[in-house]
């Protein structure tokens, strides 16, 4: 049975990583192949970040698949990564399924097809109990269309706009905020994703393609992270005294 969430990981190691997977387009590009391929190739990429997250003992792993402003890519693309969901939802879910992986597609579905959502929704309820890794598939997912709806709901319900309330409405509510944001493909930007709960994520960016990314690669970026202070706007004195060992501990 697999292990609870809750006895895995250690202080070092992240709780939660979130992935932007970029890269792609570039990897499909070098090979004169169409961008989809690098999609493609994409999927086996996450597959290995998968296993090599289950192996780190990292509890969660949210990654970007699919932008609120990826619509605008050209059409044969957009058709391409909608496909490719829906195969990769056949395909994966059940060996994710075998691992004890809990999958949720964090997203606005009102645009996706039948097909798409009556997939993402068979795969969560599957998955629902399992407890070694969740894994956020974030889909039509865009941190702005996020804390939007969490606002709407946060109104329709008559509360007032907090902190708390909001965040207990945004689209990851069933996990704790990001430690590590991990982007490939050597661009150094956000892009939209998570921008609420990435407030003190440490950044992390690879100059790895994303169908190029494995267990070597999140094996630098979990090490460049345990060099780093995370000190949550206090001061590093503070951070220290905080962690040091009393005179009783040290005896
Ligand atoms: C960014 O690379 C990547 C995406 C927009 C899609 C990411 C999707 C996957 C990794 C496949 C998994 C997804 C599904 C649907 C299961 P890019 O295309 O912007 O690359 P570029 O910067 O080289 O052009």
């Amino acid at each position: 049975m697999a292990e609870p969430l809750s006895s895995q990981g250690s202080i070092a190691t992240p709780h939660h990583v979130a992935i932007v997977m970029d890269g792609n387009g570039r990897w499909a590009k070098k090979r004169f192949l169409p961008r989809v391929a690098g999609h493609k190739q994409g999927v086996e990429a996450l597959r290995r970040t998968v296993k090599a997250c289950l192996d780190a003992g990292i509890q969660v792993l949210s990654v970007f698949a699919f932008s609120s402003e990826n619509w605008a890519r050209p059409a044969d693309e957009v058709s391409g990564l909608m496909e490719l969901m829906a195969l990769a939802l056949s395909r994966e879910v059940s060996g994710l399924h075998q691992q004890g992986v809990q999958i949720h597609f964090p997203g606005d579905k009102s645009r996706l097809s039948p097909r798409v959502t009556e997939g993402l929704e068979k795969a969560q309820a599957l998955t629902a109990h399992n407890t070694r890794l969740v894994l956020n598939v974030c889909f039509n997912y865009g941190g702005r269309w996020d804390i939007v709806q969490a606002a709407a709901q946060v109104q329709a319900q008559g509360l007032p706009i907090t902190e708390q309330n909001l965040a207990q409405h945004l689209a990851l509510a069933h996990v704790p905020d990001p430690d590590l944001f991990i982007r490939t493909g050597g661009e150094m930007r956000v892009s939209n994703f998570l921008i609420w709960q990435m407030a003190y994520a440490e950044f992390y960016f690879s100059q790895a393609l994303w169908p190029d990314f494995g267990p070597s690669e999140l094996e630098s970026a979990l090490a460049a992270y345990q060099r780093r202070e995370r000190r949550f706007g206090l001061t590093s004195e503070q951070i220290n005294a905080a962690t040091a060992p009393t005179p009783e501990e040290n005896r």
